[in-house]
């Protein structure tokens, strides 16, 4: 299968088994519900799950057996854009092509949205086959330490505490790597778990993870600053007036794509254990550069 094919599949795939998983909209009561699907059917790329379903598929795994976990982290995922676009976070107007949350439906609703989406995360973790090698707890323990005060929530409070302050590189690395590689690394592992990876391999996918989720945090930095807000689907120029530490403004636009490139290169580098097996890993490494939305 070619990388457009792939990504339309896997994605539709995974629109389809999260259309199974979360609580239909009529469900009391109901506007909790519509709020979760609002957010998670808007058209998010899918990034997290295609590549959990690639690692598993690297590792000689199935998509079946990798599926309910690829849906968790675009759950958490989904919770965390949410409460990132609240007025006492980003404040976003604007996500995936649509008014935030927030704004259809009020703060409250918005909070509670994402603590369903948070909490739900963990039931299609639970309601997973597990292999031979890892267990529920392996996996329960996997996800909430990416999405924990140690990893996601760790780059989101420094993110928030660094905004209007110059910070070097290493602060910045600090939290581009746990606001968002920690959670793309850790799609990528639970798809090699869901496959039964030895811990070799899955250590090739937590290198691979951590340079590629850096470099795509590089490049969301990038876009911010050269797309507009119609084309990424959400506002544009807001790192700039938020203040916030970015690439692009600790290194200029050229200097932040050549970091974005050589953390791409690295992550490549770790794909070398899976041999052919490792090609739409690869591929997928090498779209995420160019992307443009
Ligand atoms: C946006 O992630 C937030 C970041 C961590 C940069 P994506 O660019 O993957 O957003 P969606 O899922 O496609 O909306
Ligand atoms: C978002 O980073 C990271 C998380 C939501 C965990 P940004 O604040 O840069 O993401 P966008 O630009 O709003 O999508
Ligand atoms: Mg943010
Ligand atoms: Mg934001
Ligand atoms: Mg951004």
């Amino acid at each position: 299968m070619d990388l457009q094919k792939y990504i339309k599949t896997r994605g539709a795939q995974v629109d389809r088994a999260l259309g199974r998983l979360l609580p239909k909209e009529g469900v009391r009561p109901p506007t909790i519900h519509k709020a979760m699907r609002y957010s998670m059917f808007a058209g998010g790329k899918r990034l997290r799950p295609i590549l959990c379903l690639a690692a598993a598929e690297a590792c000689e795994g199935s998509v079946a057996s990798a599926m309910p976990l690829a849906c968790s982290v675009e759950c958490i995922h989904t919770y965390s854009l949410i409460h990132d676009d609240l007025p006492c976070m980003d404040d976003d107007d604007f996500r995936r092509g649509r008014p935030t949350s927030h704004k259809v439906f009020g703060e409250g609703v918005a909070v509670l949205a994402g603590d369903a989406l948070l909490t739900v995360a963990f039931e299609m973790v639970a309601k997973s086959q597990v292999g031979r090698r890892y267990s529920h707890a392996d996996l329960v323990r996997e996800l909430a330490l990416a999405a924990g005060s140690l990893n996601l929530i760790a780059g989101q409070v420094a993110d928030l505490e660094g905004e209007g302050r110059n910070l070097g590189l290493a602060d910045l690395r600090f939290i581009h790597q746990r606001k968002t590689a920690a959670l793309i690394r850790t799609s990528l592992r639970l798809g090699g778990m869901s496959a039964n990876a030895p811990s070799g391999k899955l250590r090739a996918l937590s290198d691979f993870g951590l340079a590629l989720g850096l470099a795509f945090q590089i490049i969301d930095d990038i876009l911010d600053v050269t797309h507009t807000s119609e084309h990424l689907g959400k506002s544009a120029g807001k790192d700039v007036r938020a203040g916030k530490s970015t690439y692009p403004a600790l290194l200029g636009l050229p200097g932040a794509q050549r970091e974005a490139d050589r953390w791409t290169r690295r992550a490549l580098g770790a794909l070398e254990v899976f041999g052919k097996r490792g090609m739409m890993l690869r591929a997928i490494a090498g779209h995420l550069l160019k992307r443009t939305n």
